[in-house]
Formats: structure tokens, C-alpha cells, sequence
């Protein structure tokens, strides 16, 4: 049977900055899984990817730093490149955008079009700098949201409400980058007829869907963007740093960049054919109907896998006889967070890959990232499941599996593979279910449910030492060293299964293990048969996994939370102790508390001052229950004159802080301090 090529790209991202944990669990370790998979399997596939280096997203960093996009990309490609590699990415390349084949191959696209009479000219009106005179940039430009009156809302449609709008309705715009208020001046672009392909997009995503199964969260974006209807799109920009537009009269405008990056998997293999000088190599991909196509995404790049780079391809192979194959399959995940909150350059909340991977071993990062992939929702990163996947997964069950038969063997049997010649229904059974994993395993890859492969990757080794321990072959090596001999037998045979099937997910760990074994990789599909023979010598064990201790992670939290930078806020003026001596700050006791009525905000309490009770009426009913609140201790402001709350009266303050997320926490004692205690 001929077997498909398969062709693998993942998302370019952008070299503005280093990629963080989000970036790897989002699209990269899922593609690099299925792509190591896919090698062992036997089949004939590449994997692409490389830099985005154009677009807004590169001049906002190169004029944060007063340095040209040059300086950026070529700086965070480095960085990128050598973290994808400690990380453990296979990629069959990883190119970049500024290339001339890149440009080359973009400007192809654009004239092919261009020169069908695809695209139309139009004029529009856009935010023009005098200051530094230039086109500003939906992303330049700051205004106030003519729906909802958000004061931070983008040029062309408001981040807060989502409504879109013409920049001239935009009120109190300002300029990014000089802070000036900006013109509108009119300016002409050349519009992709995105529109025209609404119906064969339809069809060819419903196609694809029932064909290969598309998952959920994938269709239901493709769904929205076909229930408003597709709009013509600007295919070019205003801006020097890009693909130049190849024609006459087109200066100071380059390629929208979402219609060249895509274009930037064809062209990086299209480099890839250089260095392997095979000119046609990137064709029997690209341009061969029997190539499956599979596209790793975050789920912010959906419409432009599904809907955009598909509409250009097809665009390209109605008028063209090299056709070029769409993708079969666009398994964007949702994203990871970080400890509760969205990864965060600037407030620095996240951890770089290079980073982490100085401190850990690559491994326990891509298991950890494997285990808890946000394939159908927005998971999480927390210092502390990783070291308990570490620990307690890949120590303690696959560790300890592999450990303690090995030193089994290297004790009793002198490093060599002991005879199965004593089979019992435990042994026949435990052998009927090893040869099921890599199927069971298989099916899930081949469905892109990697994070289900994972964990039954890590219930082998569970499976393992269930095994081991029913078998007690430290009680049989006395009085049935045949049987004994079975077991380990057994055993080994299940670590070499185990190796296999860990290797797309953690290939350091599988080629330590088949070090040990004195082995090595084979097929997939004949991992779970191949026999180690009796008497064949084995290597010494090793430790797979040492095990992380409590303060190596206390440390990387205690760090999060020093080093996140706070904007320092606007401090009222200095007074003197004695003005601060005015307020009576005085301990006191909650001893009722119940919701004031109609409200979700306030809670009437009554305090204990030791001298008096008060009623307080306090604003923070949406983060705490009445019943929790009674009995604490808090502080109380206590001669402030009284105000009313919704017909209430309230005879003080207590004291709490308001958090990030708009909830409170309150300033609390637990010692047993007197009622009424003043606070100084
Ligand atoms: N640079 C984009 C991002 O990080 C992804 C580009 S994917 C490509 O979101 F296909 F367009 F290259
Ligand atoms: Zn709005």
C-alpha cells in the first residue's frame, strides 16, 4: 500500500521575544510528538518551522529599544532557535522569514494574483504621524471606543467591547508612538477576495471534518468567522519593514504579514531542499496530492490555517497545474496559563524556556507540558504539579520501574536476560496487555489525543510495577528462581516496550533506558515483539530521574513573586506622625455579619471593639461569605465620622486590600490580641 507523505508545520513565532511554556504546550511539543511518532512508524515526513520576523509586532520591539528590526530578529531567532533545540525539538528545519527565498516566494503569491486581477484597489482613510511620518498601524493607535467608552481600545475594533469600527469614529485617538494626535490621511491597498471563497472554504472545512475529524474548538472559530460572513482583506500595509510590494509605485508598503508568514513554511522548505540538495524535495510535499498535511497551531492562529491560508492556496490552484495541498488537519490547542494568570512579558509573570530548561531536565518540562496539554481547554503551569510529575510520575512509576528491575537482574542473574520458560495466567495476561499499549497509544496519536497517549504511556509503567510486586520475584529468586526468572524476563521486555513508546515525549529517558538494555529503537509497530534474548548482557542501571526537592521549588515561586515589577503608583503627599496619629486604627472582632439586602457588594457586620460595638457596612460581599467572616480579627478604622451605605449606617472601616482581580483580602490577626488595641 502506498503510504502518504506527511507534511508537519508549527506555527513561526514571532522573534520579538523569547518563547515561554505557553508557546511549547500550545503547538510545538504536540507537533514535535507526532512528528517523532510518525518517524517511528516508518513514515515519510518533514517538519517546518522557523521566525516570523515581520509585522507590527517586530518594529513595536525594535522602537521600544531604538534599535532596527534587524538587531530583534536576529537576536530572538538565535535565542529561539538554540531553546526549541535544548527543548528538544526535531524540526527538519528551522528557517526564517527574512530570507530572499522567503521574499521571493511572497512576492510570487502576491503577482500571481496581482497579475489574474484578483485583487482590487481601495481606497480608505488611516492614522498618519506627522510627527514621524508615517501610517500608523491598527496597533499604534490608542483612542476611546465610540461603543463603550474604553479608553484603550486599538484603531479598528475595541479589545473591551469587540465592536468593530472605521478609525474616523475612534474618539480622542493618540498616536503609540509619539503620543501626538494623529491624522487621518487617505492611503490605497490591495484587497484579497476572501469573500469569494466562503462557500468552497465551508465545503472544504466540513470535508476535512468528516474525513479526518477536526476537533471542536477549531470548527466552532471556523463556524463564527463563516456565520458573519468573510470580508475582503487588505493583502498590504503601510510600514518599511516587510515584503516589499513588487510593483511600481508601491513604495513605503510591504505584504500584510499574515499573507507571507504562512507562505514562510513553503519557503523554509523550500530551504530545506537547498541544504539537502534536492531541488525538488519541497514539491514532493507541497505539491503531491498523496501529502497529509498537518498544521500545529495556538488557538489565536486558527483563522488564519483555516480560513486565510487555505482561501490563498486555493486561489493559487484554480489558475496553476502545480497544485498545492491544503491542510488535512489543523489541531490547534487552547493555551496554558501560567499560576492561575496569563503568561505576561511585562509583568513578568512566566518563565523563559531557556530558563527552565538551565534548571531542569528537558524531559520533565515536556512531560509535565504533555500530561496537562490544553487540548480542549486553557490549562495551567504550577511550579508545584511539575515537581509532582517529576517526583511521583517519572521518578517514582517509570523511575522505579526501570530501577528496581534492573538491579534485580545485575543482582541475581549477573546483568543478563533471564529465560521465560515458566509461564503463569499472571504472566500470559501481563504479556497480552503489554502488546496492547503501543496500538492502544497509536489510535490516540493518530486522533492528535496526545495528552491521552501520555497518560497511558505512564499507566505501562504503572502496570509495571503492579506487576513486579504481585510477582514478588524477591520471594520466588528463593524458592522458584524459574518463576523468578519469568518475571524479570517479563520485566525487561515491558522496559522495552516502555522505552519505545516514552520516545516521542521524552527521548532522553527512552535512550537512557535503551542504554541500558543495551538495545535499541526499532519500529513501532514492532515494539511490543521484539524479544530480548536470554542470556543477552545488559548495561548498568541508572537513575532516570532524580528527584526534586521542596526548596528548588520554593525558590522559582519565591521568585515569581519578587520579581513580577509593579508600576510604582502615584503616593499621596508626605504627612507627619502626628497627622498619621489622627486616625485611631484599633483591632476588633467580627461577631455578625450577614448581606445587606439587594446588594452583592455589602456585607453589614457587627465589630467588637472591646469598649463598644459598631456596625460596619462593608464593600466586600464578592469575595467573602458572611459565615466565613465572623470570629476574625481585623482592624478597624475607628474615628472616621459615620457615612451611610444604601439607608445604612456605618460607624467605620476595616481595613483589607483590593487584589489584581478586583477581590479582597483583609488584614487579619491571629494572635490573641485584645479587643480595641490601638495599631501604630
Ligand atoms: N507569528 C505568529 C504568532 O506568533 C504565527 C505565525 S504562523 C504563520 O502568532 F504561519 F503565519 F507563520
Ligand atoms: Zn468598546
Amino acid at each position: 500500500m502506498l503510504q502518504d507523505k506527511i507534511l508537519v508545520t508549527a506555527a513561526l513565532p514571532y522573534a520579538n521575544g523569547p518563547i515561554h511554556l505557553g508557546h511549547l504546550s500550545g503547538a510545538y511539543l504536540p507537533a514535535d510528538i507526532y512528528t517523532r511518532y510518525q518517524r517511528l512508524k516508518g513514515r515519510d515526513i518533514i517538519f517546518i518551522c522557523g521566525s516570523d520576523e515581520h509585522g507590527v509586532p517586530i518594529t513595536i520591539s525594535a522602537d521600544k529599544e531604538k534599535v532596527n528590526p534587524n538587531v530583534i530578529i536576529d537576536r530572538y531567532h538565535e535565542i529561539n532557535k538554540k531553546a526549541f533545540k535544548q527543548f528538544g525539538m526535531s524540526f527538519d528545519i528551522y528557517s526564517r522569514t527574512s530570507i530572499p527565498i522567503h521574499h521571493e516566494t511572497a512576492k510570487e503569491f502576491f503577482l500571481e494574483f496581482y497579475n489574474r486581477g484578483l485583487l482590487s484597489e481601495k481606497k480608505t482613510l488611516q492614522f498618519f504621524d506627522e510627527k514621524v511620518k508615517m501610517f500608523l498601524p491598527d496597533r499604534y493607535v490608542e483612542g476611546t471606543c465610540p461603543k463603550c467608552g474604553y479608553e484603550e481600545a486599538r484603531s479598528d475594533e475595541c479589545e473591551n467591547c469587540g465592536a468593530p469600527y472605521e478609525p474616523s469614529e475612534l474618539k480622542n485617538p493618540k498616536s503609540k508612538i509619539t503620543g501626538q494626535t494623529p491624522v487621518l490621511k487617505e492611503t490605497s491597498h490591495w484587497y484579497f477576495p476572501l469573500g469569494n471563497y466562503q462557500r468552497r472554504l465551508e465545503e472544504y472545512v466540513s470535508e476535512m471534518n468528516e474525513k479526518f475529524g477536526w476537533k471542536e474548538n477549531v470548527l466552532n472559530q471556523c463556524r463564527s468567522w463563516f456565520k458573519d460572513g468573510l470580508k475582503d482583506r487588505a493583502y498590504t500595509r503601510d510600514l518599511d519593514w516587510g515584503v516589499a510590494v513588487p510593483l511600481p509605485d508601491a513604495k513605503g508598503k510591504v505584504l500584510y504579514v499574515w499573507f507571507e508568514a504562512v507562505l514562510g513554511y513553503i519557503s523554509a522548505t523550500k530551504e530545506l531542499s537547498k541544504q539537502r540538495g534536492d531541488e525538488n524535495l519541497w514539491k514532493d510535499y507541497w505539491q503531491d496530492e498523496h501529502t497529509k498535511y498537518v498544521a500545529f497551531i495556538g488557538k489565536d492562529n486558527i483563522v488564519f490555517h483555516t480560513i486565510i491560508f487555505p482561501a490563498m492556496l486555493m486561489a493559487w490552484n484554480d489558475g496553476k497545474n502545480d497544485k498545492y495541498v491544503l491542510p488535512q488537519n489543523v489541531p490547534a490547542n487552547e493555551f496554558l496559563n501560567f499560576e492561575g494568570k496569563k503568561f505576561s512579558k511585562s509583568r513578568n509573570w512566566g518563565i523563559d524556556v531557556i530558563d527552565f530548561l538551565e534548571q531542569f531536565p528537558a524531559d520533565s518540562l515536556r512531560y509535565t507540558l504533555a500530561a496537562n496539554l490544553p487540548e480542549n481547554r486553557d490549562t495551567d503551569f504550577y511550579w508545584k504539579e511539575f515537581q509532582m510529575r517529576h517526583n511521583s510520575e517519572l521518578a517514582d512509576i517509570l523511575g522505579n520501574f526501570v530501577n528496581r528491575t534492573l538491579t534485580f537482574v545485575h543482582k541475581h542473574f549477573d546483568g543478563k536476560v533471564p529465560a521465560r520458560s515458566k509461564v503463569e495466567t499472571i504472566d500470559t495476561e501481563m504479556l497480552e496487555l503489554l502488546k496492547s499499549f503501543p496500538f492502544k497509544i497509536s489510535e490516540l496519536f493518530e486522533k492528535y489525543k496526545l495528552r491521552d497517549g501520555v497518560s497511558e504511556m505512564m499507566n505501562l509503567a504503572r502496570a509495571g510495577n503492579k506487576y513486579f510486586n504481585d510477582s514478588e520475584p524477591w520471594k520466588t529468586i528463593k524458592n522458584d528462581k524459574e518463576k523468578c526468572a519469568a518475571t524479570i524476563n517479563i520485566c525487561l521486555n515491558m522496559i522495552y516496550t516502555l522505552a519505545e513508546v516514552i520516545s516521542p515525549v521524552i527521548p532522553n529517558a527512552s535512550e537512557k533506558i535503551f542504554k541500558m538494555l543495551n538495545s535499541g529503537i526499532v519500529k513501532w509497530d514492532d515494539c511490543a515483539n521484539a524479544d530480548l534474548p536470554e542470556g543477552h548482557q545488559l548495561n548498568n542501571a541508572e537513575i532516570l530521574f532524580a528527584k526534586i526537592e521542596d526548596p528548588v521549588i520554593e525558590q522559582q515561586i519565591a521568585k515569581l513573586n519578587v520579581s513580577a515589577p509593579v508600576q510604582k503608583p502615584e503616593l499621596q503627599p508626605q504627612i507627619s506622625i502626628d497627622d498619621f496619629m489622627k486616625i485611631e486604627l484599633r483591632t476588633a472582632r467580627i461577631i455578625e455579619a450577614e448581606r445587606v439586602k439587594k446588594s452583592d457588594k455589602l456585607i453589614k457586620l457587627k465589630v467588637d471593639l472591646g469598649f463598644e460595638q459598631r456596625q460596619v457596612i462593608a464593600g466586600i460581599g464578592k469575595s467573602f461569605e458572611p459565615e466565613e467572616l465572623i470570629n476574625k480579627k481585623v482592624v478597624v478604622a475607628a474615628n472616621l465620622k459615620p457615612a451611610k451605605l444604601m439607608g445604612l449606617e456605618s460607624q467605620g472601616m476595616i481595613l483589607a486590600v483590593e487584589k489584581e482581580d478586583g477581590s479582597f483580602s483583609l488584614l487579619t490577626f491571629d494572635e490573641k490580641v485584645n479587643n480595641g488595641t490601638r495599631a501604630k
